[in-house]
């Protein structure tokens, strides 16, 4: 059931006292083996309903259910020890009411162990962050491109560029920051606005696709190790080109089969040893 609390994991407090300070690390992680690389890294490992599009290959996030981000959550919290893990809340899971919200929070938060979860959502979910901190459950906001409400907004665009849109998203950053969030995520944001809102709330700004000017960066693991293809956005930088390696080692691994070169002597259990000549 619940993974260990393990009291030395960074903190809501931690995070927030690193606002105007350090910037804060955060990565995207959905399986234990990653967790366990990354988590020395990140002040932050977020268990993004990204999955739905990376792991299982969906178009968007839309699909992504609770069990499938318990799952993972789970999986993450297991492979890690120090960074704070917090879980995406998928798409229909906290939209209709604060009390959907906050049982479907509450079991992400029981079964799983992680620190907080995340939902996206300015001032039209602000009485819901609120009725979920005030019982005890962090809260990560999520504000400017929304992917869960892509259909809504007619694609994945950067937000902001109109003075409506971004007087929209720093009323959206006020509101969150009043409603008791610990840290939003700034989205897909232009770099005028990302910085107007970083310097007037109280909380940290994580940025992906919203300038330096935030006070962390998020980025989703895969983009950056190179090994999610399908289209790498404008605000990913990718550290690393694994899928050659990957693919490398699959094509070697297959000629070797075929060729019976593997599995060699040192790879068996009880094979007679070749005579000495
Ligand atoms: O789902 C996700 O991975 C996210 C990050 C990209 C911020 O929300």
């Amino acid at each position: 059931m619940s993974a260990e609390v393990n009291a030395k994991r960074v903190t809501t407090r931690d995070i927030r006292a690193r606002k105007g300070a350090e910037p804060v690390v955060v990565l995207t992680a959905y399986t234990a083996p990653m967790a366990k690389i990354l988590d020395p890294h990140v002040d932050i490992l977020l268990v993004g309903d990204s999955l739905g599009m990376v792991v299982y290959g969906m178009e968007t996030t839309l699909a992504v259910t609770l069990d499938m981000m318990i799952n993972h959550g789970c999986a993450v919290m297991r492979g890690s020890r120090q960074a704070m893990v917090v879980v995406d809340l998928p798409f229909a899971s906290y939209q209709e009411s604060k009390e959907q919200a906050f049982r479907n929070a509450a079991r992400v938060m029981a079964e799983t162990g992680c620190g907080a979860v995340k939902l996206e959502g300015g001032r039209e979910m602000a009485d819901t962050i609120r009725f979920l901190v005030d019982r005890g459950i962090p809260v990560m906001a999520h504000i400017g491109l929304k992917p869960q409400a892509v259909h809504a907004a007619g694609g994945f665009r950067a937000q902001g560029r109109l003075d409506a849109e971004a007087a929209q998203i720093r009323d959206d950053a006020l509101a969150v920051d009043q409603a008791g969030a610990f840290s939003v995520v700034v989205e897909g944001t232009v770099e005028p606005v990302a910085r107007a809102l970083s310097a007037e709330i109280s909380i940290p700004t994580i940025g992906i696709g919203a300038s330096p000017a935030c006070d962390g960066q998020v980025l989703v693991i895969d983009d950056v190790l190179g090994v999610f293809s399908d289209f790498t956005p404008k605000f990913v930088k990718r550290y690393a080109d694994l899928s050659a390696p990957i693919s490398q080692a699959a094509a070697t691994y297959a000629a070797e089969v075929k060729s019976r070169a593997f599995p060699g002597p040192e790879h068996c259990f009880g094979m007679p040893k070749a005579p000495k000549s």
